[in-house]
Order: structure tokens, then C-alpha cells, then sequence
């Protein structure tokens, strides 16, 4: 039996000196520990040897066992320490390759221009109010005098969604949202995105913004709003900038008027690019329309006010000179990445 088991010893070691991987190695501990291995097959004919060997085979038996345990547990050692080396050789980053860049973005100019836009009437206590894209007709046009058979409906093409729901073409649904449930004194702006079923040009898009804005208190007049406008476009396009405003119908504000700024290029003289006006149209604006202040509980003979709604397209690509509205849309990095 010695000689059994020193020859298991032996070949145990041999096997383990050969082993070069994990799999091999396991092998090689249920071959020679396992159940039905060598060493439990020897163990279990211990019970035939006499009184007197038994002790002395017994601890034979526990020392090869233990050297073989210790055995194994070397090599697994020494396997998982060339895996780990080999892993981080396989890995190994090379720090001299020059980095890859990252691209971060700009600013959209609509955006840019919208950030400004609030900040200024921030500044003025003005707050920001926000509104439904998908409005009722009721909030588009009918709470702002246009009634289903007014002829101004026509020249804002409309994206219907059912008879009475649409997408809003006019932020100045905004408005009416605003005076129903807030009482004077109200001063907000309404910046959002508006939707009229318009061909694609350089000047038209079926989706744009507008920035709507409207203050009611008493004694409010067409002074506040002249003023008010003035301090904007100043802000926007430098203290020189002229306003004039024209006499203009909206259905929503009496009197109503266009607002213009003075031409940049040939500052009023009249140019090509002002079509000889010296002026070029900005935006809308008015005396909010006694009716529509009493159709949302504002009694009209304490109360006054002003509102205006301007298109941020057409005020950025003034501010930027872009030629094209539809350079807004494209998402063309090259034109983007020049803000
Ligand atoms: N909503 C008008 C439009 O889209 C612009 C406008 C004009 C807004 C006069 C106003 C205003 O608040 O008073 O053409």
C-alpha cells in the first residue's frame, strides 16, 4: 500500500507540474481527490490492514493528501496570477495615442436669442408663462375675437385636428389662458412654438416661435408699450436701434399696430435690403381689446393693457444675418457650430 501511495504521490505531482490551465487542473483534483478518485480508492481498503500498519498507512495517506491539496492550490495560484498578467498585457492603453475629440455642441441661435429675450423681460418683472401646443379653437381664436366665420382665420392656415382642436398658430392663445386664471396686475412673456400649414421657403416654415407678451393693470397705455418695445429691440440690436410703429388691424387688440425697426444696412436712408422703406416690419402689438379682456372676467373700465407677439426667427436672422430660415431647421453642424 506504501508503495500504492507514493506512487500516486508521484504521479500527482507530475500531472500538476504539466498542468498549464484551470480546466486541466480541476481535472487532475477530482482524478486524484475526488470520490471516486485514486486516493479515496486506497483509503477505502485501509480497513483491511492489521492494527499495527494502520496508524502509520493512515498517516501516509493524510500526508499525500494534504501535499497534493497544497499542490493544487499552488498551481491554482500561479494560474490565476499569469491569467490576471495577461489580461492587463492584453489590455495595456497606450497613453502617447492622441485622443479622440469630443464634440460639445453650441447654442441654437433661436435659442440664444430666446435665452436674451428672457432675460430682458426678467428684468422688467416679467414671468415666463407656458401653454398648450394642441389648443382648442376656442383658446386660438375665438377668446381672441376671431369668431369661426372671420375672415383673418384664412390667413393663418391651420393644422386641424378635429373641428375644435388644432395645433396653435398664434401664441397668443397664451394670453387668454393667462387673463382666466391670474387677476391684474399680469406681466408675462410666453415664448413657444407655433404651427401653420405653410410651404417650406426661405422665409416659411410650417413650425416657428414666437414670443408673446402681455401686461394688464390699470392706467396701462400704448406709451407703456411703445416704451417697453424699444428697451427691447435696443437690447437686442444695440441702444442706436429706431422703432416705428404703424397703424395695423388685429382682431384681438384696438388699436393695433406693426412694429418696425430702423435698417441696419442703411440705418432709415431706404436700401434693397429694406425695399426702400428705411424700416423693417418686426412684430405685432396693441391695446389689448376691451372685449377680450371682459370674455375673461377683466373689467375692462378699471383695467387696461398692451400685448405684443414676435416672431424669433425673423429676429434672429436679423440679429445674425441669415439669409435662409430654413438654415434653422437643417441642423447642419457647419452653420450651427458658427454661435
Ligand atoms: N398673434 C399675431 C400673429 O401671429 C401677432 C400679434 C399681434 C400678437 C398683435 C399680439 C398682438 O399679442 O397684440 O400674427
Amino acid at each position: 500500500m506504501k508503495e500504492q501511495l507514493e506512487a500516486i504521490h508521484s504521479a500527482a505531482k507530475q500531472a500538476l507540474d504539466a498542468c498549464s490551465d484551470v480546466k486541466t487542473l480541476e481535472q487532475i483534483r477530482v482524478q486524484y481527490l475526488g470520490k471516486k478518485g485514486a486516493l479515496t480508492g486506497i483509503l477505502k481498503q485501509m480497513g483491511k490492514l492489521s492494527a499495527e500498519e494502520r496508524p502509520a498507512m493512515g498517516q501516509l495517506a493524510n500526508q499525500v493528501r494534504s501535499d497534493i491539496e497544497q499542490a493544487l492550490a499552488d498551481k491554482q495560484q500561479k494560474l490565476s496570477e499569469r491569467l490576471l498578467k495577461e489580461k492587463l498585457e492584453a489590455e495595456t492603453v497606450d497613453i502617447t495615442l492622441p485622443g479622440k475629440e469630443t464634440k460639445i455642441g453650441s447654442m441654437h441661435p433661436l435659442h440664444i436669442v430666446e435665452q436674451e429675450i428672457r432675460e430682458i423681460f426678467l428684468g422688467l418683472g416679467f414671468s415666463v408663462a407656458d401653454g398648450p401646443e394642441v389648443e382648442y379653437d376656442y383658446y386660438n381664436f375665438e377668446a381672441l375675437n376671431l369668431p369661426p366665420d372671420h375672415p383673418a382665420r384664412d390667413t393663418q392656415d391651420t393644422f386641424y385636428i378635429t373641428n375644435n382642436i388644432l395645433l396653435r398658430t398664434q401664441t397668443s392663445s397664451v394670453q387668454v389662458h393667462v387673463m382666466e386664471n391670474q387677476k391684474p396686475p399680469i406681466r408675462i412673456i410666453s415664448p413657444g412654438r407655433v404651427y401653420r400649414s405653410d410651404a417650406v421657403d426661405a422665409t416659411h416654415s410650417p413650425l416657428f416661435h414666437q414670443v408673446e407678451g402681455l401686461v394688464v393693470d390699470k392706467g396701462i397705455t400704448m406709451a407703456d408699450l411703445k416704451g417697453t418695445l424699444e428697451l427691447l429691440m435696443q437690447r437686442l440690436y444695440g441702444e442706436e436701434c429706431k422703432i416705428r410703429l404703424r397703424p395695423h388691424h388685429f382682431p384681438f387688440t384696438e388699436p393695433s399696430a406693426e412694429v418696425d425697426i430702423i435698417c441696419f444696412h442703411c440705418h432709415g436712408e431706404g436700401c434693397r435690403l429694406c425695399k426702400g422703406e428705411g424700416y423693417i416690419e418686426l412684430l405685432g402689438a396693441g391695446m389689448v381689446h376691451p372685449k377680450i379682456l371682459e370674455g375673461c372676467g377683466i373689467d375692462s373700465s378699471v383695467y387696461s393693457g398692451f400685448a405684443f407677439g414676435l416672431g424669433l426667427e425673423r429676429i434672429a436672422m436679423r440679429r445674425y444675418n441669415i439669409g435662409d430660415m430654413r438654415l434653422l431647421f437643417e441642423n447642419d453642424y457647419r452653420f450651427l457650430e458658427q454661435f
